[in-house]
């Protein structure tokens, strides 16, 4: 494929993702590093044209080297407890102020329409404002935290209206007591507080790691909040993977992790199937896996009444229990409420027995389970998928597929066709 027909097919595959994220409000997180990262000027650019797509964002912002820079450079010292710094009314002063050094230099960054540059003519309005109330820290174990602070409330409605009017709002950890007293807060669990506050769609921390890893380094492309307990995690890693987890439990779609080092980072894991750091999302009560033996029953009671219908091809207990393997179902509170199975011949998969629960359809149960197929099909190196239908033919259009001709299926799927039956044939190249 030339250069040119890889950007179309980038561009043309990027187009339902750009749909789903219009309109939604994504919560980003740049730390400190990241705003030292050579990659910084391509992160700007690319929060530029997240906006530009009608994306709502909220950009939380951190400090801790530029904050450790300045004090050292003034010859003050500060001490640490349980990973928070002390904020003494004598460090106060600078610590506000190199927060806002940081958080003007990303203004100027947006505020960058150069003909030359990625960011020309975007005009984007920066808003940041008294959204955040804080309370002390106060004193733990006899230490006293000073100007050190948590999270009170976030103005949630004032955000919202910067959000509608396309702003991007930028947040620094400093909030305000409404007794007037400033205090520094930990970024890193801001963007989360403030992500569950406004309910956002996705939350989105920039990590030096890229995302979480598995033993061999390799990143985990999807995490549920569930895995914690089985995975060893560095530090960071657990501090990100508990906010999201916090975050994912209290009502934000999804979070992720990206490198702030690699450029297109960002763009790669909104915007393509694989992603290119770590997704997290909320273990839920329905579960999408492969069949095991057990299901069996669940599978029949499912299917039974379709092939009673003539919807589905009959199938013995027998054949079922002997190509369980090859389905996969979506199982809520122990009830097959869908189905559906990947036969393989001479490298093309065939997509059978699908099937939604009655009280379940009209809700992407069969779509999420076509897409899982197409991955596990994928996998083999299959080249395409099938299907042989009587009465869904329109839903599969709808999904890709293309009307073929009989001639096309494969030798020995022809031998099993029923010609009662006379299904239609369609395809979907993978
Ligand atoms: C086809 C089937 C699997 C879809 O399950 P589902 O979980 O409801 O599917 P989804 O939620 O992903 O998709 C629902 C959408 O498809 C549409 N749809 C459902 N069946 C359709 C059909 N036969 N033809 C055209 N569109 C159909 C729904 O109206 C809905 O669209 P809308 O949201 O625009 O109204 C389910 O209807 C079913 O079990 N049918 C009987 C078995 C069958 O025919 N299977 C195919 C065998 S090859």
């Amino acid at each position: 494929m030339s250069d040119h027909q890889h950007h179309i097919k980038w561009f043309r595959d990027s187009s339902p993702y750009i749909n789903a994220h219009r309109n939604k409000t994504f919560v980003l997180y740049l730390g400190g590093d990241a705003m030292e990262s050579a990659n910084l000027s391509n992160i700007i650019s690319d929060i530029a044209l997240l906006n530009s797509l009608g994306v709502r964002l909220v950009l939380v912002h951190g400090a801790v080297p530029q904050i450790d820079r300045q004090l050292e450079g003034l010859s003050k010292s500060w001490e640490m407890l349980d990973g928070k710094r002390i904020t003494t009314p004598e460090l106060l002063k600078d610590i506000t102020e190199t927060i806002a050094g940081v958080k003007a230099n990303i203004e100027a960054r947006l505020s960058m329409g150069l003909v030359n540059s990625p960011m020309h003519g975007s005009s984007i309005n920066v808003i940041s404002g008294n959204f955040v109330k804080a309370k002390p820290i106060g004193i733990v174990n006899g230490k006293d935290f000073h100007n050190t602070g948590s999270t009170r409330r976030i103005n949630r409605d004032a955000i919202r209206q910067q959000l509608d009017n396309g702003a991007i709002v930028l947040i620094s950890p400093l909030g305000y007591s409404p007794s007037g007293e400033i205090f520094n807060l930990d970024s890193i669990s801001l963007a989360a507080d403030v992500s569950i506050a406004l309910t956002a769609e996705k939350l989105i921390y920039f990590s030096s790691e890229g995302g979480i890893r598995d033993q061999d380094g390799n990143v985990i492309s999807e995490l549920q909040t569930d895995h914690a307990a089985a995975m060893s995690m560095n530090p960071s890693e657990e501090q990100l993977f508990s906010l999201t987890c916090r975050a994912c439990h209290s009502g934000v779609n999804r979070c992720h992790i990206v490198s702030y080092a690699e450029d297109g980072a960002l763009l790669e894991e909104l915007f393509t199937r694989d992603g290119s750091g770590t997704q997290i999302t909320r273990v839920s009560y329905e579960q999408i896996r492969k069949a095991t033996p057990e299901d069996v029953p669940g599978i029949i009671e499912l299917i039974a009444p379709l092939e009673e219908q003539g919807m589905l091809v009959k199938r013995s207990r027998e054949l079922i229990e002997a190509e369980i393997d090859q389905f996969t179902v979506i199982e809520r509170d122990g009830l097959i409420v869908c189905c559906g199975a990947l036969n393989v011949f001479e490298a093309k998969g065939e997509l059978a027995c699908l099937a939604t629960h009655p009280d379940y359809r009209n809700d992407n149960r069969a779509e999420q389970l076509l897409s899982s197929i197409e991955s596990r099909a994928r996998k083999l190196s299959l080249s395409s998928l099938f299907v042989l239908t009587t009465h869904s033919a329109h839903w599969f259009v709808e999904h890709g597929f293309i009307e073929g001709e009989m001639s096309e299926l494969p030798d020995s799927r022809k031998s099993l066709y029923n010609y009662q039956r006379n299904s239609k044939y369609f395809r979907k190249p993978l």
